[in-house]
């Protein structure tokens, strides 16, 4: 049988006395897009940073396309493919805003693809043209608004080519138009395709959101924590109508 993509079983985080991420164990599929919802405090971005190397779990395994990615070093973990964004951004503030997304694009996956100091900027370019944010290109990250932070985020992410995206709230504090704008960001990037110098073969993703209705639109599948453990996973609809996961989540009015 071939190997999953991605594979989590059985992880586990506690911080203190706090169970953060409890047994927490799904496979999903190449190119797929998954949901990670939940109420505050769930354990959703501990999640992330579990599978990005940024925490190390107390026990349990992620295997992507077949490597465990337990006790990988985070930037090991970018090289095989995997990119995250951030719920608290931290861009290098005084840098110029196309240099943070340089960064991205000097990773050894991405310049391993035959790219060239010469050639980065005009990528990091077209990774800000992508995410919307092209014209400020030379203004200091410092000045973004938190839906530019958000838009550059994203820039950084798609530069290192990912097969495998990672986004923590990427709707989070944009008014409903920019939320319109970044969705339709994400659908094509899913979709892939070229976007200049920007190769996009349609990357998984798992996107943590409390947006429901945005985020509905986007996933094929969707899992549900509460309180670190896994609560119900299953198709938008199926979840939605989980009278489990209404009780958790949607009845403390979490859902927008
Ligand atoms: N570094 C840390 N040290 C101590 N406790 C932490 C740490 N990170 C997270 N926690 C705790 O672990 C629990 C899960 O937090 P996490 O940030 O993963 O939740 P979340 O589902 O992302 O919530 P939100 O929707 O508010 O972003 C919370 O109780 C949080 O206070
Ligand atoms: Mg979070």
């Amino acid at each position: 049988m071939a190997e999953p993509f991605l594979e989590v079983k059985a992880l586990c985080k506690s911080f203190g006395g706090l169970q953060a991420v409890n047994n927490v164990g799904f496979r999903m599929e190449k190119k797929e897009v998954l949901g990670l919802i939940g109420p505050n405090g769930a354990g959703k971005t501990t999640l992330l940073r579990l599978l990005t190397g940024i925490l190390k779990p107390d026990s349990g395994s992620v295997r992507f396309r077949g490597k465990q990615l337990v006790g990988m070093k985070i930037w090991e973990i970018v090289n095989l493919g995997v990119a995250c964004t951030f719920q608290n951004m931290r861009p290098f503030r005084r840098l110029p805003i196309i240099a943070n997304v340089m960064v991205s694009c000097l990773s050894p996956r991405s310049m391993r693809r035959g790219e060239w100091v010469k050639i980065v900027r005009a990528k990091a370019m077209d990774a800000l043209e992508f995410a919307g944010i092209s014209d400020m290109a030379l203004e200091k990250a410092s000045t973004l608004s938190q839906g530019d932070l958000k838009r550059l985020e994203v820039a950084r992410a798609v530069a290192t080519d990912p097969e495998l995206l990672l986004l923590d709230e990427p709707f989070g504090g944009l008014s409903p138009a920019e939320t319109d704008l970044m969705a339709k960001s994400i659908r094509r990037l899913h979709k892939g395709g070229r976007f200049g110098r920007l190769h996009s073969e349609g990357p998984a993703m798992i996107i943590v959101e409390h947006k429901l209705q945005q985020l509905m639109k986007i996933v094929d599948r969707i899992v549900v924590l509460n309180f670190g453990t896994l609560l119900a996973e299953g198709t938008p609809d199926e979840v939605v109508n989980n009278p489990l996961v209404i009780e958790a989540y949607l009845g403390q009015g979490g859902g927008q």
